[in-house]
């Protein structure tokens, strides 16, 4: 094997698959030997370049015009053509969203589409995320076992996402079901004849998102994301155009939701494998802020992510030509010993864990990051308030989707005595 630039691919290279394996159960220990030894390198699996080191990531997430976001949301494996019919049926036309949008459109998209992310607009949220995490612990407090996943942290970021961006509550069962088809669809490795019936639910997805939307317009005046960016295309509709909106109203949901889900549940699975700390963060919720940041960072929901190089560059001293793809490996990237002192330690107190990757970086960062950091603190406070004695179910195996993107657990069982629930010893 060679590289397309000639060079000679090393075994361990060559061997690197991101679907299967060591990858799935951590990728940033799988990738060890790359931030060691070979901190850019070409896939041939993937047809790839990636990249691991904190320094290389980061200054590529920082420059959008030589690293173009554009293939962000591409399909990784690309689609058999029965497939592709399945979604043409559908018309389905997922294009620019802000996430993989070039300079010059996105710029002014983001900066016109920004204010319901501001703190001041989402002080109005934390009540509806208390509420909603509050009516969700009631259903099983008094039960002595749940999946966290299924029970609280998979539901309750998809209603806060729905509210968030103005989409009647209805419909949130097919929505669950679309929206790990869009995961698979963007970032998996479906089996070919996994790939019609995947296509089929993205199908629906996308022809549902344009329903929502329908509905949306004819009253445009309410609370939420996308009623703001219907008004914002009054004014403005060469910056808010109407292929961004029936993507984002999908792609949205994809990432307000999926996100935030998995990220508290990596979140609840590393606290409860760490019991002193949870017990730490039990006795003092003054610590639960710094301890989200530093979950973000151990174990983030997003993995990696995706650009495509404008013109030929080297990184990390590796000469990468022009069209070349990248996968940058934000989960790598925060374990790298080079930025962060026993980058594999779980610590609380760390004092530059905001400094991961997770969000992205520069022009492009994750315009939702303070809502997910609010949803994910409101979970631990309400969960070591309530459930401080609950404890992992032993021996239990935890499952991922395969892909290269959005990692997070798949069940979370927990268990405790409900006669030791705080609020039934001191009511
Ligand atoms: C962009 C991660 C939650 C909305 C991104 C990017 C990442 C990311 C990696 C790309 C950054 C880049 O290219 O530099 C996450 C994680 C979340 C989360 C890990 C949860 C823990 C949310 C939520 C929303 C959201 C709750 C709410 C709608 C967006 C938007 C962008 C984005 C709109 C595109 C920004 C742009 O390109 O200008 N996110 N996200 N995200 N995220 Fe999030």
């Amino acid at each position: 094997f060679t590289s397309p630039t000639g060079c000679p691919i090393s075994p361990a290279a060559a061997a690197f698959d991101p679907f299967t394996g060591p990858y799935q159960v951590d990728p940033a220990a799988s990738l060890r030997w790359s931030r060691d030894e070979e901190p850019v390198f070409y896939s041939p699996e993937l047809g790839y370049w990636v990249v691991t080191r904190y320094e290389d990531v980061k200054a590529v997430f920082r420059d959008n015009l030589l690293f173009s976001p554009s293939i962000a949301l591409e399909k990784i494996t690309p689609t058999s053509d029965e497939a592709n019919s399945v979604l043409a049926q559908y018309d389905y036309g997922m294009a620019r969203t802000l996430v993989n949008e070039d300079e010059p459109a996105h710029m002014p998209r983001r900066r016109a589409l920004m204010e319901p992310f501001t703190p001041a607009e989402l002080v109005h949220h934390e009540e509806m995320v208390r509420r909603l995490t509050r009516e969700y612990v009631d259903r099983f407090i008094d039960s002595g076992r749940a999946d966290l996943v299924d029970e609280m942290l998979w539901e309750v970021p998809l209603t806060v996402a729905l509210h968030f961006l103005g989409v009647p509550e209805e419909d949130m069962d097919t929505l669950r079901e679309y929206s790990i088809a869009h995961t698979v669809n963007t970032w998996g490795r479906p089996a070919p004849d996994q790939q019609v019936a995947v296509a089929e639910a993205v199908g629906k997805f996308w022809q549902f998102a344009g329903t929502v939307l329908d509905k949306l317009r004819k009253d445009p005046s309410g609370h939420g994301w996308m009623p703001f960016g219907i008004r914002v295309q009054k004014e403005q509709p060469d910056v808010v155009t109407d292929s961004y909106l029936h993507s984002m109203m999908m792609a949205g949901i994809v990432a307000a939701h999926e996100t935030t889900a998995n990220a508290s549940a990596n979140a609840l699975r590393l606290l409860l494998e760490h019991r002193d700390v949870w017990e730490e963060i039990c006795a003092d919720p003054s610590l639960i802020p710094n301890a989200v940041e530093e979950c973000l960072r151990h174990s983030g929901s997003v993995a990696a992510w995706r650009r495509l190089v404008t013109d030929d560059t080297t990184i990390g001293g590796v000469d990468i030509p022009k069209g070349a793809k990248l996968l940058i490996v934000n989960s790598s990237a925060n374990h790298d010993e080079r930025h962060f002192d026993q980058a594999d330690d779980f610590d609380i107190r760390r004092d530059n864990a905001s400094d991961h990757l997770t969000f992205g970086y520069g022009s492009h960062q994750c315009m939702g990051k303070n809502l997910a950091r609010m949803e994910i603190q409101i979970f631990l406070e309400e969960l070591t308030r309530r459930l401080p004695h609950m404890r992992l179910v032993p021996d239990q195996e935890f499952t991922y989707l395969p892909n290269t993107s959005f990692r997070g657990p798949e069940h979370v069982w927990v268990h405790w005595d409900p006669t030791l629930n705080p609020e039934r010893v001191y009511p």
